[in-house]
């Protein structure tokens, strides 16, 4: 059985998250969607809390997808749960230098661990969570961008979201 983990800050889940998410599910037979806590740098506009839930609302219906959390590097957080795949996902060639120096590092500090890269949809290829908060803090809709309970969230945070 292979257990691989999607992990990143999802601040908040997007479209692009939620098509690697299915994509992956669909090739692995359990699929952690791992979200970095980082209380010493939290510049997140949702807490963990929001933004599990966030998760959680979403991937509800998928059977082999679940929603943590974790602390410190994702190397050991991969061994302490038996995980053996890190799920990453390349939007365009510019994410491919980070994402390069992060397998190789990950891979040296366990092993055991493969990278495996998901090329994000075209259709979604453009889209950030930075870029969605954008848009959201200035009023106009990310309606066709985020899920609905991303969508729902960043309504609560910005009363004047459409
Ligand atoms: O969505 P993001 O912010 O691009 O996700 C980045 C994330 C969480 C995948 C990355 O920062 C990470 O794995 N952080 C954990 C610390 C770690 O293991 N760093 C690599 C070795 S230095």
């Amino acid at each position: 059985m292979v257990h691989a983990v999607y992990p990143g800050s999802f601040d908040p889940l997007h479209n692009g998250h939620l098509d690697i998410i299915r994509r992956a599910s669909n090739i692995y037979d359990r699929l952690t969607v791992a979200v970095l806590n980082n209380p010493l740098k939290d510049n997140k506009l949702f807490s963990i809390e929001e933004r599990l839930e966030i998760i959680r609302a979403s991937i509800a219906g998928m059977p082999n997808v679940s929603a943590d959390k974790f602390e410190g590097l994702l190397a050991y957080y991969m061994r302490e749960t038996r995980a053996s795949v890190i799920v990453k996902s390349l939007r365009a060639i510019s994410d491919f230098e980070y994402e390069l120096q992060m397998a190789h590092l990950n891979r040296q500090l366990n092993p055991e661990v493969e990278t495996t890269f998901i090329m994000t949809a075209t259709r979604w290829s453009y889209v950030s969570s930075t870029r969605v908060k954008e848009i959201a803090m200035y009023g106009a809709s990310v309606k066709k961008l985020v899920p609905k309970a991303s969508f729902a969230a960043l309504k609560r945070k910005f009363a004047n979201s459409t």
